[in-house]
């Protein structure tokens, strides 16, 4: 059974086997050239600069120190995460990918995906990164309507991100684009023309994430003095389904529950995340999950850069969290993870993570409702009407 010793009944990694969840390398670049107003991801902007020479050998340090812990890996994926890593210096992602290849084997058809935001000045940087070892990119669109990107403080303009999109295509064997939608004020009609608009651009793959307002943001003090009319909720499940009704109509279903793909073109490093795979977090705010001596661990660095530059000069390693998991933890995540993607889980690795089976009557009872169904070959996955609740439904399974 791929992924499950039934030996030991301990969960293991097949890192070799097609197909199987693999190993992936998260690398995190925190900087931004601005701050948008609905981020809270871990990115800072530096109007003095930085000293990048600095964080590129602080990041080849962090790699050392890693891999020491976990040597022998096959790494399957990289992916560069922000932050705004379509800033770094060329030279920088070649000495990152230069210091994976010296620490661990990297597999021969090996995902190297780059996060860029679509300006003329990162367009303008796509074949050195493609030079520099880069074979996929994602890009920030977020919206096709300036206006749009006006309100979400983009410094972008529709028109430079669809010349960035045709660079990319020219440039990359992979591409894919995000768009941000359930935005104030945006109608079925508008969300339709401008998702069709998108699906016309040929992207295999698209992320379309609703707006979320997240705590602590700028948006966040709008919708607080009233100033920010988000959707109701019938409107956002209306624009939630139609989204998936256009995207399925074009070949690009929903393989996780804001990612849609064309079958083959799913971003395989985010597999690694969903099905619950081994990775290894490098930079600052970079979380991780790795096996040292038979126990996962969940790991994670000091977020602040500068803090987490000086942790590295002086210890070889950023971290701040490196704790164990306990069985129930690494069930309710493998639970959490896995119920995203439109494939579901295996529930034999569920048991020999957990060390007990899943619940039978509250999956009978969550497929009575139409929430869950059981697939011929006995995987357990989320249905269509599931999803929208998907916290609910797998807060009942865990609990
Ligand atoms: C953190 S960004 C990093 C990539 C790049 N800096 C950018 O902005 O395009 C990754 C993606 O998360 C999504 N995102 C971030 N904050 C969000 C929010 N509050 N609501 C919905 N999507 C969000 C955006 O679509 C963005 O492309
Ligand atoms: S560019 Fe991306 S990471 Fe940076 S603030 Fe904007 S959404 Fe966040």
């Amino acid at each position: 059974m791929r992924g499950v010793d039934t030996v030991t009944a301990t969960f293991r990694i097949d890192r070799d086997a097609k197909g199987g969840p693999g190993f992936g390398i998260y690398v995190h670049w925190p900087f931004c050239l601005s701050k948008c107003p609905y981020c809270d991801f871990n990115s800072h902007v530096r109007h003095a600069g930085i000293d990048e020479t600095r964080f590129s050998r602080a990041f080849v340090a962090e790699i050392a120190t890693t891999a020491a812990r976990m040597p022998d890996r096959m790494v399957s994926t990289i992916f560069f995460g922000g932050g705004t890593p379509s800033l770094m210096a060329p030279d920088t992602v070649a000495a990152i990918l230069d210091a994976i290849a010296c620490h661990w084997t990297v597999a021969p058809d090996v995902e190297v995906t780059l996060e860029a935001n679509p300006t003329s000045v990162e367009a303008a940087r796509f074949r050195a990164l493609r030079s520099a070892g880069v074979n996929r990119v994602s890009l920030g669109v977020q919206a096709l309507d300036d206006a749009a990107l006006a309100f979400l403080g983009r410094l972008h303009s529709a028109r430079e991100a669809l010349d960035a999109l045709a660079v990319a295509r020219e440039v990359f064997e992979h591409y894919s684009f995000d768009l941000i939608y359930a935005r104030p004020d945006q109608t079925a009609q508008s969300w339709t023309d401008e998702l069709e608009r998108a699906i016309a651009e040929g992207s295999q793959h698209l992320s379309l994430y609703q707006l979320t307002i997240e705590a602590e943001t700028p948006f966040a003090a709008l919708r607080a003095a009233g100033k920010l009319a988000m959707p109701d909720d019938d409107t956002a499940r209306r624009l939630y389904d139609s989204t998936h009704e256009i995207c399925d109509a074009h070949g690009l279903p929903a393989y996780e529950i804001s990612n849609h793909a064309r079958p083959g073109a799913e971003c395989r490093h985010n597999l690694v995340y969903w099905r619950y795979g081994e990775y290894a977090g490098i930079g600052p705010g970079a979380h991780g999950r790795i096996d040292v001596a038979g126990a996962r661990r969940a790991t994670a660095t000091e977020k602040h850069p500068e803090r987490w530059l000086m942790r590295v000069e002086q210890m070889g390693h950023g971290l701040v969290t490196d704790d164990p998991l306990t069985k129930g933890e690494q069930a309710d995540e493998f639970l959490l993870m896995g119920l995203r993607l439109a494939e579901g889980i295996e529930p034999a690795r569920y048991t020999a993570i957990s060390g007990r089976p899943l619940d039978q009557s509250r999956i009978a009872m969550l497929a009575q409702h139409g929430l869950v169904e059981t697939t011929p070959t006995g995987r357990l996955r989320v249905t269509a009407a599931g999803f929208p609740v998907l916290d609910a439904v797998v807060a009942d399974l865990a609990a």
